[in-house]
């Protein structure tokens, strides 16, 4: 009998995040998006800057560069743009609806490895491991030393990806390993930083438009179905919402109290875009 293999609740944001941002807005990416102060926030931008995201992330490549990994690359958007720019990309990507994303999106060429980073076999070295939002996934000193295997000397490692500061609690937003942490593990290895530039003002700016988003069709939509539930199905609703309580309570505190904004964002978390030189 096939093994079950259970599905992680982020993952499943990730590919609802997939169809609704492909559906409306074109786009293919799976990031925050870098909302700079001359771009406003609203849903028809997404895509602008999300593109913003993938041009800075360019511009952070150093020039001796001709070979990545990009680590967790949801759809292959970014995977693409490398390949564009005549980079020899391969991929890392452990989630079966994604996986099949990008492979329809990248085509042939650029090799998939369908495992978690942590597990994933490869047996060469690169000249850039690049993780786009994809290390939080995965615990900071597996992804560090794993990387660090990866990489021929003086090549790169560039993570743009949140974190969460330091001293604070864990706040409402999910995601993120602790900053200082992170930086005690890196510092054990022979990487030597190159860029650490803040760009949590820029990518905050996102939940300007997740919270208009939960709070003109998420909310009403949620009380539109419990209503319809109960004015049809009265007893079985009662039922579902007394063994659901706790659940539901969780969800609606979450997403619907409108705690998902940029200033709670940049309250808990730093995003910070990191470039290091592994030099051994
Ligand atoms: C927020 S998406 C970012 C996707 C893409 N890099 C981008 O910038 O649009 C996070 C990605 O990390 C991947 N991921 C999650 N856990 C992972 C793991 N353990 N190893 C590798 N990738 C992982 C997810 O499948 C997803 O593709």
């Amino acid at each position: 009998m096939a093994k079950h293999k259970a599905m992680d609740s982020r993952e499943v944001g990730l590919v609802m995040g997939l169809t609704v941002g492909k559906y409306f807005f074109g786009s293919d990416d799976l990031h925050y998006g870098l909302w700079t102060d001359d771009l406003p926030v609203i849903p028809e931008n997404l895509r602008k800057a999300q593109e913003q995201h993938a041009a800075l992330l360019l511009k952070t490549i150093p020039a001796d560069v001709q070979t990545i990994l990009d680590v967790g690359c949801g759809a292959g958007a970014l995977a693409k743009r490398l390949r564009d720019k005549a980079y020899k990309v391969e991929c890392v990507s452990p989630s079966g609806p994604l996986t099949a994303e990008a492979r329809k999106n990248v085509g042939p060429e650029i090799p998939i490895y369908e495992a978690k980073f942590q597990d994933a076999e490869i047996a060469k070295t690169y000249d850039l491991v690049l993780f786009s939002e994809s290390f939080q996934y995965m615990k900071h000193e597996i992804s560090i030393e794993k990387a660090s295997k990866l990489l021929r000397p003086g090549g790169y490692l560039l993570i743009c990806d949140f974190f969460r500061r330091t001293g604070e609690e864990r706040g409402p937003i999910r995601g993120g390993r602790r900053m200082e942490a992170f930086y005690e593990t890196i510092k054990q290895y022979p990487f030597q930083t190159l860029v650490d530039e803040d760009i949590t003002k820029e990518t905050a700016r996102n939940y300007e438009l997740v919270n208009d988003f939960l709070d003109q069709v998420g909310r009403p939509t949620w009380e539109l179905i419990f209503r319809y539930c109960t004015a049809n199905y009265p007893r079985t609703t009662k039922v579902a919402r007394r063994m659901f309580r706790r659940k539901i309570e969780k969800l609606e505190t979450k997403y619907f109290q409108g705690q998902r904004t940029a200033a709670t964002f940049s309250r808990y978390k730093t995003y910070r875009l990191m470039l290091f030189q592994y030099n051994p």
